[in-house]
């Protein structure tokens, strides 16, 4: 079992457990969760078999304490969740009970958002069980859900008491699923060493899910995210890094309506295109950028410009709430693992990458 330590703020410190074994670690679990009230499970339909049944076997939590979201993105809105609260108030939620968030991410930020709004905010478990939710949003206690005008609009700032991840779960993972906890891997790879030389190291079998080098660099990603957020809990400026890839990544998802992409799929093209900038804005050589790509290449990520035109994704990434004044901000890289952020790019330089973009991949 590997253990990271989060400090998020002064006087919080949680941990987060990486495993990939079970009969050990259900014990532990259990003996973590002793002194609390009543335990409640929030998860989705659908994971019944895939996820939930291993819990149950070794925490017992009663049928009608378990709250199952629908499917999907556009479940974890706002609207969804007055009959969580009401669910969980009439089951005697009180100040000593504890929340599981049992799924992917959008279990997660959901389950986290109830959590930190019921009664002014109960304590909550994050049980991870997707590659993108264990290296990313289950780690620096941003949780949210939609609102009908955007992704993530109201949202707060709550840590759980603990995330456990097993490693065994993956196994029933999709492997566009994959693409979206891998693209995010490689985006921390670019600017953390140890993440980068585990991944290259592992790249043939990093898509298996009881690989050897698959935890290793699990934790290693968890470490590098887990020390931005300790730094800048709040995002006022370093934890913005962690939206290299993400500014064309975003409008990419949105041009496309959410629909022809994973996440990741749209992450992986739009690290390209950041890492192309940087080569023309930031100082980056041409090399080290290369050389990044064909990690992405190497692990079967796309980096081509999907057939969308650079006045397309201009127009999208305008709306991007992290943008200043209207100026297209991006996260650059001036040399291998050295990010700059807030970087303003004009249109006719993003005009010229997403064309030299489209030209090297299509
Ligand atoms: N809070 C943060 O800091 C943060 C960071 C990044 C992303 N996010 C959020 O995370 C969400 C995306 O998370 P995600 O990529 O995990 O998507 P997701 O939660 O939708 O999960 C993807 C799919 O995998 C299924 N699934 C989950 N575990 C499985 C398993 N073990 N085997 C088979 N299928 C499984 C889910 O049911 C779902 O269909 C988005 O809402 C995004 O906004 C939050």
């Amino acid at each position: 079992l590997k253990e990271v330590s989060v400090n998020p703020a002064q006087g919080i410190t949680y941990p987060i457990y990486l495993a990939d074994s079970w009969p050990d670690d259900s014990q532990f679990i259990t003996s973590r969760l002793k002194n609390t009230g009543k335990i409640f499970i929030i998860t989705q339909k659908g994971l019944e078999d895939l996820v939930l049944r291993d819990f149950l076997k070794f925490m017992p939590v009663d049928s009608e304490d378990i709250i199952y979201i629908e499917q999907g993105e556009k479940n974890k809105h706002i609207r969804q969740l007055p009959e969580v609260y009401n669910r969980l108030i009439e089951r005697g939620a009180d100040r000593h009970s504890v929340i599981l968030a049992l799924g992917g991410g959008v279990v997660g930020d959901f389950a986290g958002f109830t959590a930190a709004t019921l009664l002014r905010g109960i304590r909550f478990v994050q049980l991870p069980s997707t590659l993108l939710s264990a290296v990313d949003s289950s780690v620096g206690g941003k949780v949210a859900v939609n609102a009908d005008l955007g992704k993530n609009m109201i949202g707060a700032f709550h840590h759980p008491e603990f995330v456990y991840f097993n490693s065994s779960l993956l196994r029933t993972l999709p492997d566009r699923e994959w693409n979206c906890g891998l693209a995010e891997m490689v985006k921390h790879s670019f600017m953390d060493s140890e993440s980068l030389s585990l991944i290259e190291q592992h790249s043939e079998t990093l898509r298996e899910y009881n690989s050897p080098g698959l935890l290793s660099a699990i934790e290693a990603s968890v470490k590098f995210k887990s020390s931005v957020v300790s730094q800048d809990e709040k995002e006022t400026g370093l934890r913005s890094v962690l939206n290299l890839g993400h500014t064309a990544g975003h409008a990419i998802e949105s041009f496309t309506e959410y629909k022809r992409f994973s996440h990741g799929e749209a992450i992986s093209r739009g690290l390209v295109t950041a890492l192309l900038l940087s080569v023309e804005k930031a100082g980056l050589s041409g090399k080290d950028a290369d050389k990044m790509i064909s990690l992405l290449v190497k692990l079967k990520l796309p980096v081509d410009t999907a057939g969308i035109t650079a006045s397309d994704i201009i127009t999208h990434m305008k709306y991007d709430k992290k943008n200043k004044d209207g100026e297209t901000r991006f996260v650059l890289l001036s040399a291998p693992f050295t990010p700059v952020y807030g970087q303003p790019v004009d249109d006719a330089t993003f005009i010229r990458i997403w064309e030299k973009q489209k030209l090297m991949f299509g």
